[in-house]
């Protein structure tokens, strides 16, 4: 995967633009990347640099022992800025960010690239932290995790909820005071007004409500409710060719799921969570938790409030670099299976509305 720009290397190029401030947390990790470190360093790779893998950077100044060690996307200007703000040599090509001496990629593109970066880099030795939707479908997620299983390499799809502390806060709470076993998880959110050109409209680069919101959704019926078994799925395409609302009900090994996420409809939601002696509920943001109510049967409500630093991508992030120090090469929280049934949904409700991409 070579670039037109290639100019060997990871360095600085010549009339790059830098427009991006250095948040003063940012700043201390803006040093030489081959200075002395502590053994238990973490090096990041970053491929893609606009919105989510700035919101990565930031959240990386609170993750100890790590930093951004170098970058490419495929306009020159964005890499140089994003190197500017963030630390780290931007390089020429994406080879060249494979052989910087990075110990972890994460990728930050969009989601028709995802399965060929996540092989490349995983066949190039590299642990990967790969954005949601980790892949544009099975078949391609399969491959991915096979790379990762041939190569011994560390894979994980960057899904935030559950390392979120409200989230890690109600599991607890829940063990120590029950409210018996999930049967039924409702979760929706629908974000009208995105210009036409966004990717997440763009049929090239696998767009849609299904892939780029209800991915977050499948996660919570996964989590709550296990393996799917069946999945009833009405919505619509709009102009650009993809979905652009999805309401889907599924069925999983434990229970239901009642989920919606659109692209055209105003709808923000919180997330239910219902058992036979209690129910609770995700308030809104639900994907970027930070409070829950549980109410139980017998009347008790529980407030819970534990508010995130550092964006919400730092936790994910922290969790990464410590299963690299302890060797491990598959996340508990956020295992393969989970991806693989996620997007399992996903190939179902796009099948149930005729969306096939390129090359499906
Ligand atoms: N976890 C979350 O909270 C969250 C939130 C938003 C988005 N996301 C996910 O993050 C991914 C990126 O979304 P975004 O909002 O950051 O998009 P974005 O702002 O459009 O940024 C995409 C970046 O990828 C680069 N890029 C695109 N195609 C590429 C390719 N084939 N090779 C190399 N670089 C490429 C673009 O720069 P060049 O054109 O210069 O290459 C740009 O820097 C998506 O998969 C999205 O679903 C996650």
């Amino acid at each position: 995967m070579g670039d037109v720009r290639d100019n060997g290397g990871c360095s600085p190029l010549p009339g790059f633009e830098a427009t991006m401030t250095l948040a003063p947390s940012a700043v201390s990790a803006t040093s030489s990347s081959h200075d002395t470190r502590p053994d238990d360093l973490v090096r990041w790779g970053v491929v893609g640099t606009g919105r989510i893998a700035r919101r990565f950077a930031q959240g990386l100044a609170h993750v100890p022992h790590a930093r951004i060690h170098a970058s490419w996307s495929r306009r020159a200007a964005p890499t140089q800025a994003f190197a500017d703000g963030f630390g780290g040599e931007p390089c020429a090509s994406f080879d060249a960010l494979l052989a910087s001496g990075i110990d972890a990629l994460y990728i930050a593109t969009v989601q028709d690239s995802h399965a060929g970066y996540a092989i490349a880099a995983l066949q190039a030795g590299l642990h990967v932290l790969c954005e949601k939707p980790a892949t544009i479908n099975r078949e391609q997620l399969e491959r991915v995790i096979e790379a990762a299983r041939v190569n011994d390499r560390l894979f994980m799809e960057a899904m935030k909820p559950p390392f979120y502390p409200l989230y890690r806060k109600l599991r607890a709470h829940l063990v120590a005071d029950p409210i018996g076993t999930v049967g039924l998880v409702r979760a929706g959110c629908s974000v009208p007004g995105v210009p036409d050109d966004h990717p997440s409209l763009s049929f090239e680069h696998a767009g849609g409500a299904l892939l780029d919101i209800g991915i977050y959704e499948m996660f919570l019926a996964v989590d709550w409710l296990g393996d799917v078994r069946e999945v009833q799925t009405l919505g619509r395409l709009g102009k650009t060719g993809v979905d652009t609302f999805a309401s889907l009900n599924s069925q999983h090994e434990q229970g239901i799921a009642q989920l919606f996420c659109g692209l055209d409809l105003h709808g923000k939601g919180d997330a239910l969570l219902m058992a036979g002696a209690g129910h609770v509920t995700i308030h809104e943001p639900w994907w970027n938790p930070s409070r829950a109510t549980i109410r139980y049967a017998d009347g008790r409500v529980v407030e819970l409030d534990e508010p995130f630093e550092g964006g919400g991508l730092n936790y994910e992030t922290a969790h990464f670099c410590e299963l690299i120090r302890t060797g491990q090469k598959e996340s508990p929280l956020m295992p393969h299976s989970k991806s693989l049934q996620m997007i399992a949904m996903a190939d179902a409700a796009r099948q149930a509305l005729g969306l096939k991409f390129a090359g499906e």
